[in-house]
């Protein structure tokens, strides 16, 4: 260990969340401020119910996160929900228009809202060839739904059945491997090429499943993918402290109201868009590597999007004293357009949103004023 002073304050560009579920109607309006405040931009999932498939769905939903920013810049980029009847037509136009940023890949059936998702990708292979062509990223949620794979085992084994061969199909086509939670999936991005990238949540850096499953099942930290053991952990916060600009920062903060967390039948996701940036504070001064903060948070990602870096900047803080992060953040209950989501039907006081516990002392935290 050496003895230099503690670090107790860093000002870095200000970052961008290249994954995050927003949700519609009273949950939007309920999560945005939380992205916009300490972001300048994110790359906004296309899962709601139904999914946002076209490029005009897209600006409507863009319009209607704008109108949840409290004040200031924040830029929601969009994307669209790849289905099998995607037509290669509409996504080559929804580009060319400037609507949307990446299309999203999810198997059907992978995680939450994915019914309408690929059974087999052959039959999308006409809209990744216009994605390759335009250089538009393809961001992938990177699990196999065979229920014969170990549900530990589906980012391995996508990495095998589906990313290895596309990437011989289509070696031009730009890909994130979305939210990577195993050493598989470290490796597989560095024995790539430029074209392929991946995410990192906040979470899969703090957790391992026994955060999950050892003492009581908990869960707040239940998410697609599943957290793994500590090795996949360990190998993750190697990969995002390391200064590689293949990794980045993908929050998938993701929504959902306690009552459906808090059930038989639970779902997939936490909410940590409060409480990213000094969660990753305090994991990046873990592995002495406050200075690797800003590439992975505020520069990598917006060099593979080929988007400028933000020209503002935020600074951390460190203090005294654990740092007590808000427990809850409360839904409107305002209605929203009919079958829009099915996130905000909920009322009464289960339908608030557990933020995002870090299992651990956070003592970083950004200066708002
Ligand atoms: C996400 C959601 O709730 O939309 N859930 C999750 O656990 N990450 C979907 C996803 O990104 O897989
Ligand atoms: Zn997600």
């Amino acid at each position: 260990m050496s003895d230099a002073p503690k670090i107790e304050s860093l000002t870095i560009i200000r970052p961008d969340d290249f994954h995050v579920h927003f949700r519609d109607g009273g949950v939007l309006r309920a999560v945005v401020p939380s992205t916009a405040r300490d972001f300048a931009r994110a790359i906004v999932m296309p899962n709601l119910i139904p999914p946002v498939v076209t490029g005009e769905q897209a600006s409507a939903y863009k319009a209607r996160i704008l109108d949840c920013v409290p004040e200031g810049s924040f830029q929601p980029l969009m994307t669209l929900y790849l289905t099998e009847t995607t037509q290669p037509e509409n996504v080559r136009q929804a580009i060319d228009n400037k609507l949307i940023h990446a299309i999203k890949l999810y198997p059907a059936g992978a995680t939450t809202n994915s019914d309408s998702g690929v059974h087999c990708v052959e039959r999308v292979i006409p809209v990744l060839e216009v994605l390759a062509e335009t250089g538009t990223p393809l961001c992938v949620h990177g699990e196999v739904t065979d229920p014969d794979i170990d549900i530990f085992d589906r980012e391995a084994a996508f990495i095998d059945k589906v990313l290895l061969p596309l990437r011989e199909r289509l070696p031009e086509l730009r890909i994130v491997m979305e939210h990577i939670t195993t050493r598989d999936g470290v490796d597989f991005v560095k024995s790539q090429d430029d074209n392929v990238a991946a995410t990192i949540t906040p979470h899969h850096l703090m957790l391992n499943r026994n955060h999950l499953l050892a003492g009581g099942i908990r869960p707040h930290y239940y998410c697609l993918p599943i957290v793994k053991r500590e090795s996949h952990r360990q190998a993750l916060r190697v990969a995002a402290t390391s200064g590689d600009s293949r990794f980045f920062l993908g929050t998938d903060s993701a929504p959902h109201t306690r009552d459906t967390k808090e059930s038989a039948c639970g779902c997939a996701g936490v909410f940590n868009a409060p409480n990213t940036m000094g969660c990753l504070a305090q994991v990046f001064e873990e592995e002495q590597a406050l200075d690797k903060l800003e590439m992975f948070s505020s520069l990598a990602g917006s060099k593979f999007y080929r988007l400028p870096a933000n020209d503002s900047r935020i600074t951390l803080r460190r203090f005294a004293e654990p740092v007590k992060f808000p427990a809850m953040l409360a839904t409107a209950t305002t209605s929203s357009p009919a079958g829009l989501d099915g996130f905000d039907q909920v009322t009464g006081p289960d339908s608030s949103i557990v933020v995002f516990d870090p299992a651990q002392p956070v003592y970083w935290d950004v200066v708002r004023d």
